[in-house]
């Protein structure tokens, strides 16, 4: 039994990750990371404990080969996969990469869809035989093959089931169910995963994994959904990198898992206290900057400026945030000055400043920081000193 499997014998509300940063999220146009920086992400990646690491894929170039296994040679914990079309020169290709890992495994696949069969002109047998050669040879070379139908929630019902039990006899260990084009939604998403594990021959002896676009930003929702369904696997990626609108994020998942653990009751083994970081090196190697307001780990998840919101966080943080900023590797929660800043906030930035001022002089700076508020999207600490010097200058 590969070690994810007893991973999920020993808890059957376990959920692996599968962090796919440096191979679909750096598929992301732009996205494009250096050999060093690779390294660093995989060691983050490892250290916070992703259970599978995709480190890229080997036949792309010679660049990704030597990322991947440079990777798999340094690789302390995580099991470290390489991505490999259906065809035996790839997936030679990934071994040879992948090899060296202590726990290595080869993802190999191959578009089901009408769309996608129409690309290599295979008809619906030659398809079928294509995937029971491809994945015999990956298992004759790896113990741990996942095998992924691309475009999986856009395959005939009947052509799924009968390709997924095609890759499983051939000794697939885990099937991936890929929402490629970020097409589906959470009821589906769960549907598909539960009438697989219902219909298909030997469906309990593999992991499901789900695989979601963001497209409509449902890539979250759909993968939490998969899991209700019963996949226990989740691919993402840090900050939902990926091509178009993203993948899954791997923060969101982990972080809505843990938060709401009393209806999503399943957990992983991420350290969720090193996601800021990985968050901010991700976003500066591949050169992608978070949204403001991205869930978790946007500059604005734990940012307070309106009045009443200061007020109650000062008062009790539960009022408004879920969760700690801690929980995610943050020091503290952000009370931002600004124009709907209240007195409650300002006296409280002027005591961690140093300041505390009699009911009067807070009055006279606090009229004073409202006008220079109206004139500045923010105000910053030295905005607010320079408030109480110039009070001091006029005393
Ligand atoms: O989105 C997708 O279908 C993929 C596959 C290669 C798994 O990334
Ligand atoms: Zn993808």
């Amino acid at each position: 039994m590969n070690r994810e499997k007893q991973a999920i014998a020993d808890n059957p509300q376990r959920v692996l990750i599968f962090d796919t940063t440096l191979r679909d999220g750096e598929q992301s146009p732009g996205a494009t990371m250096s050999h060093a920086e690779k390294l660093e992400i995989a060691e983050l990646l490892d250290e916070m404990g992703v259970d599978i690491i995709e480190a890229g894929f080997p036949i792309a170039s010679e660049g990704d080969f030597a990322a991947v296994s440079e990777i798999a040679q340094r690789s302390k914990n995580s099991t470290i996969c390489g991505l490999a079309r259906a065809n035996y020169k790839d997936i030679d290709r990934c071994w040879e990469a992948v090899k060296h890992a202590a726990s290595p495994r080869i993802h190999t696949f191959i578009g089901t869809s009408p769309l996608h069969r129409a690309i290599p002109n295979l008809t619906m047998d030659e398809m079928a035989e294509r995937i029971h050669d491809t994945v015999t040879h990956a298992r004759n070379l790896c113990e741990n093959v996942q095998w992924s139908p691309m475009d999986a929630t856009r395959t005939e019902w009947d052509y799924l089931r009968r390709v997924v039990e095609i890759a499983i006899k051939a000794g697939a260990t885990t099937i991936n169910i890929p929402d490629t084009v970020g097409y589906t939604a959470p009821n589906e998403s769960a549907d598909l995963i539960r009438r697989l594990l219902a219909e298909v021959d030997g469906a309990s002896d593999v992991i499901f994994a789900t695989h979601c676009h963001n497209d409509l930003g449902m890539a979250t929702a759909n993968a939490l959904a998969a899991v209700e369904g019963g996949a226990r696997q989740i691919e993402c990626t840090i900050n939902g990198l990926g091509e178009r609108a993203g993948n899954t994020a791997l923060e969101e998942v982990v972080m809505a898992m843990k938060v709401r653990h009393d209806i999503i009751p399943y957990s992983t083994g991420i350290d969720s206290t090193k996601i800021m970081h990985i968050s901010r090196r991700v976003a500066t190697v591949a050169g992608f900057p978070v949204q403001f307001n991205k869930a978790i780990v946007g500059k604005n998840a734990f940012a307070h400026e309106s009045g009443i919101h200061q007020d109650g966080m000062l008062k009790n943080a539960e009022t408004f945030e879920i969760m700690r900023p801690a929980d995610v590797g943050l020091k503290e929660t952000n009370i931002v000055m600004g124009k709907h800043s209240g007195r409650a906030a300002l006296r409280s930035k002027l005591k961690d400043l140093g300041y505390e001022l009699a009911d009067n002089q807070l009055q006279d700076i606090f009229v004073r920081f409202k006008a220079l508020a109206d004139r500045k999207k923010e105000v910053y600490d030295e905005d607010i000193e320079a408030l109480v010097q110039a009070q001091g200058d006029a005393e």
